[in-house]
């Protein structure tokens, strides 16, 4: 039981300009609010006039590696700059995320953006990444670009809001299946033999 890792997300110092949010007049009710990240350590952004306090800063997540034996993960990396201070302040593991690019628009995608992080990682720690995700060959050119696995976002609030927890094990199923079938298709037998080899 209890908590296996603790998942820290850091590409959100403050909300994002959501158009599609602010049309439709949603908000994310107070009590619900998260810390926010900011890794300048200035400690405070104004935005609006109205200043904001970032509680989270770099020497936070070391304290947080103090506080805890758990694997910590820090997701919201895109630059391999932030990927080394990640290592360095004690993470696990990191996640390439541009937040389901719904948070700053013109941010490159997680998969160009991948390379380079893995690059500067080399094996030190696993690289999750996430951010469209949607066919079991997805899957495979993440891991041969470098990543240890993927996570997903919206395919599986898609399923869960068609089909409940059925939906979200079918979704996992399918993707599993479309990732057994491409990995069969060239020629791998093991995700060890995933390589960038493998990108046309
Ligand atoms: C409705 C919604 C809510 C989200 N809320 C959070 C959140 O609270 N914290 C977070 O780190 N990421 C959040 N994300 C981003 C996802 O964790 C994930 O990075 C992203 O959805 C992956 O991209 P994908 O949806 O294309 O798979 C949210 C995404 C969606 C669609």
């Amino acid at each position: 039981g209890g908590a296996k890792a603790i998942c820290v997300t850091v590409d959100m110092p403050t909300l994002g300009d959501r158009r599609r949010q602010m049309r439709a007049g949603f908000k994310i009710p107070d009590a619900l609010a998260t810390p926010y990240f900011n890794d300048r350590n200035t400690g405070l952004f104004k935005i609006g006039g109205s200043p904001k306090r970032a509680i989270l800063t770099w020497p936070d997540v070391e304290w947080l590696r103090s506080l805890t034996a758990l694997p910590i993960v820090l997701k919201g990396i895109l630059d391999p700059e932030d990927a080394e201070l990640a290592i360095s302040s004690g993470a696990d593991a990191i996640v390439v995320s541009n937040h389901g690019a719904r948070n700053l628009d013109t941010l490159p995608a997680t998969i160009d953006a991948l390379p380079a992080v893995a690059e500067r990682v080399a094996g030190r720690i696993p690289i999750i990444i996430d951010g469209g995700i949607r066919r079991g060959t997805d899957v495979l050119k993440s891991i041969a670009l470098g990543a240890t696995a993927v996570m997903i976002g919206r395919p599986y609030v898609y399923a869960l809001a068609l089909g409940g927890s059925d939906g979200v094990r079918h979704c996992v199923d399918l993707l599993r299946r479309e990732f057994e079938t491409a990995m069969a298709l060239t020629g791998r037998t093991s995700i060890g033999e995933i390589d960038r080899s493998l990108i046309w």
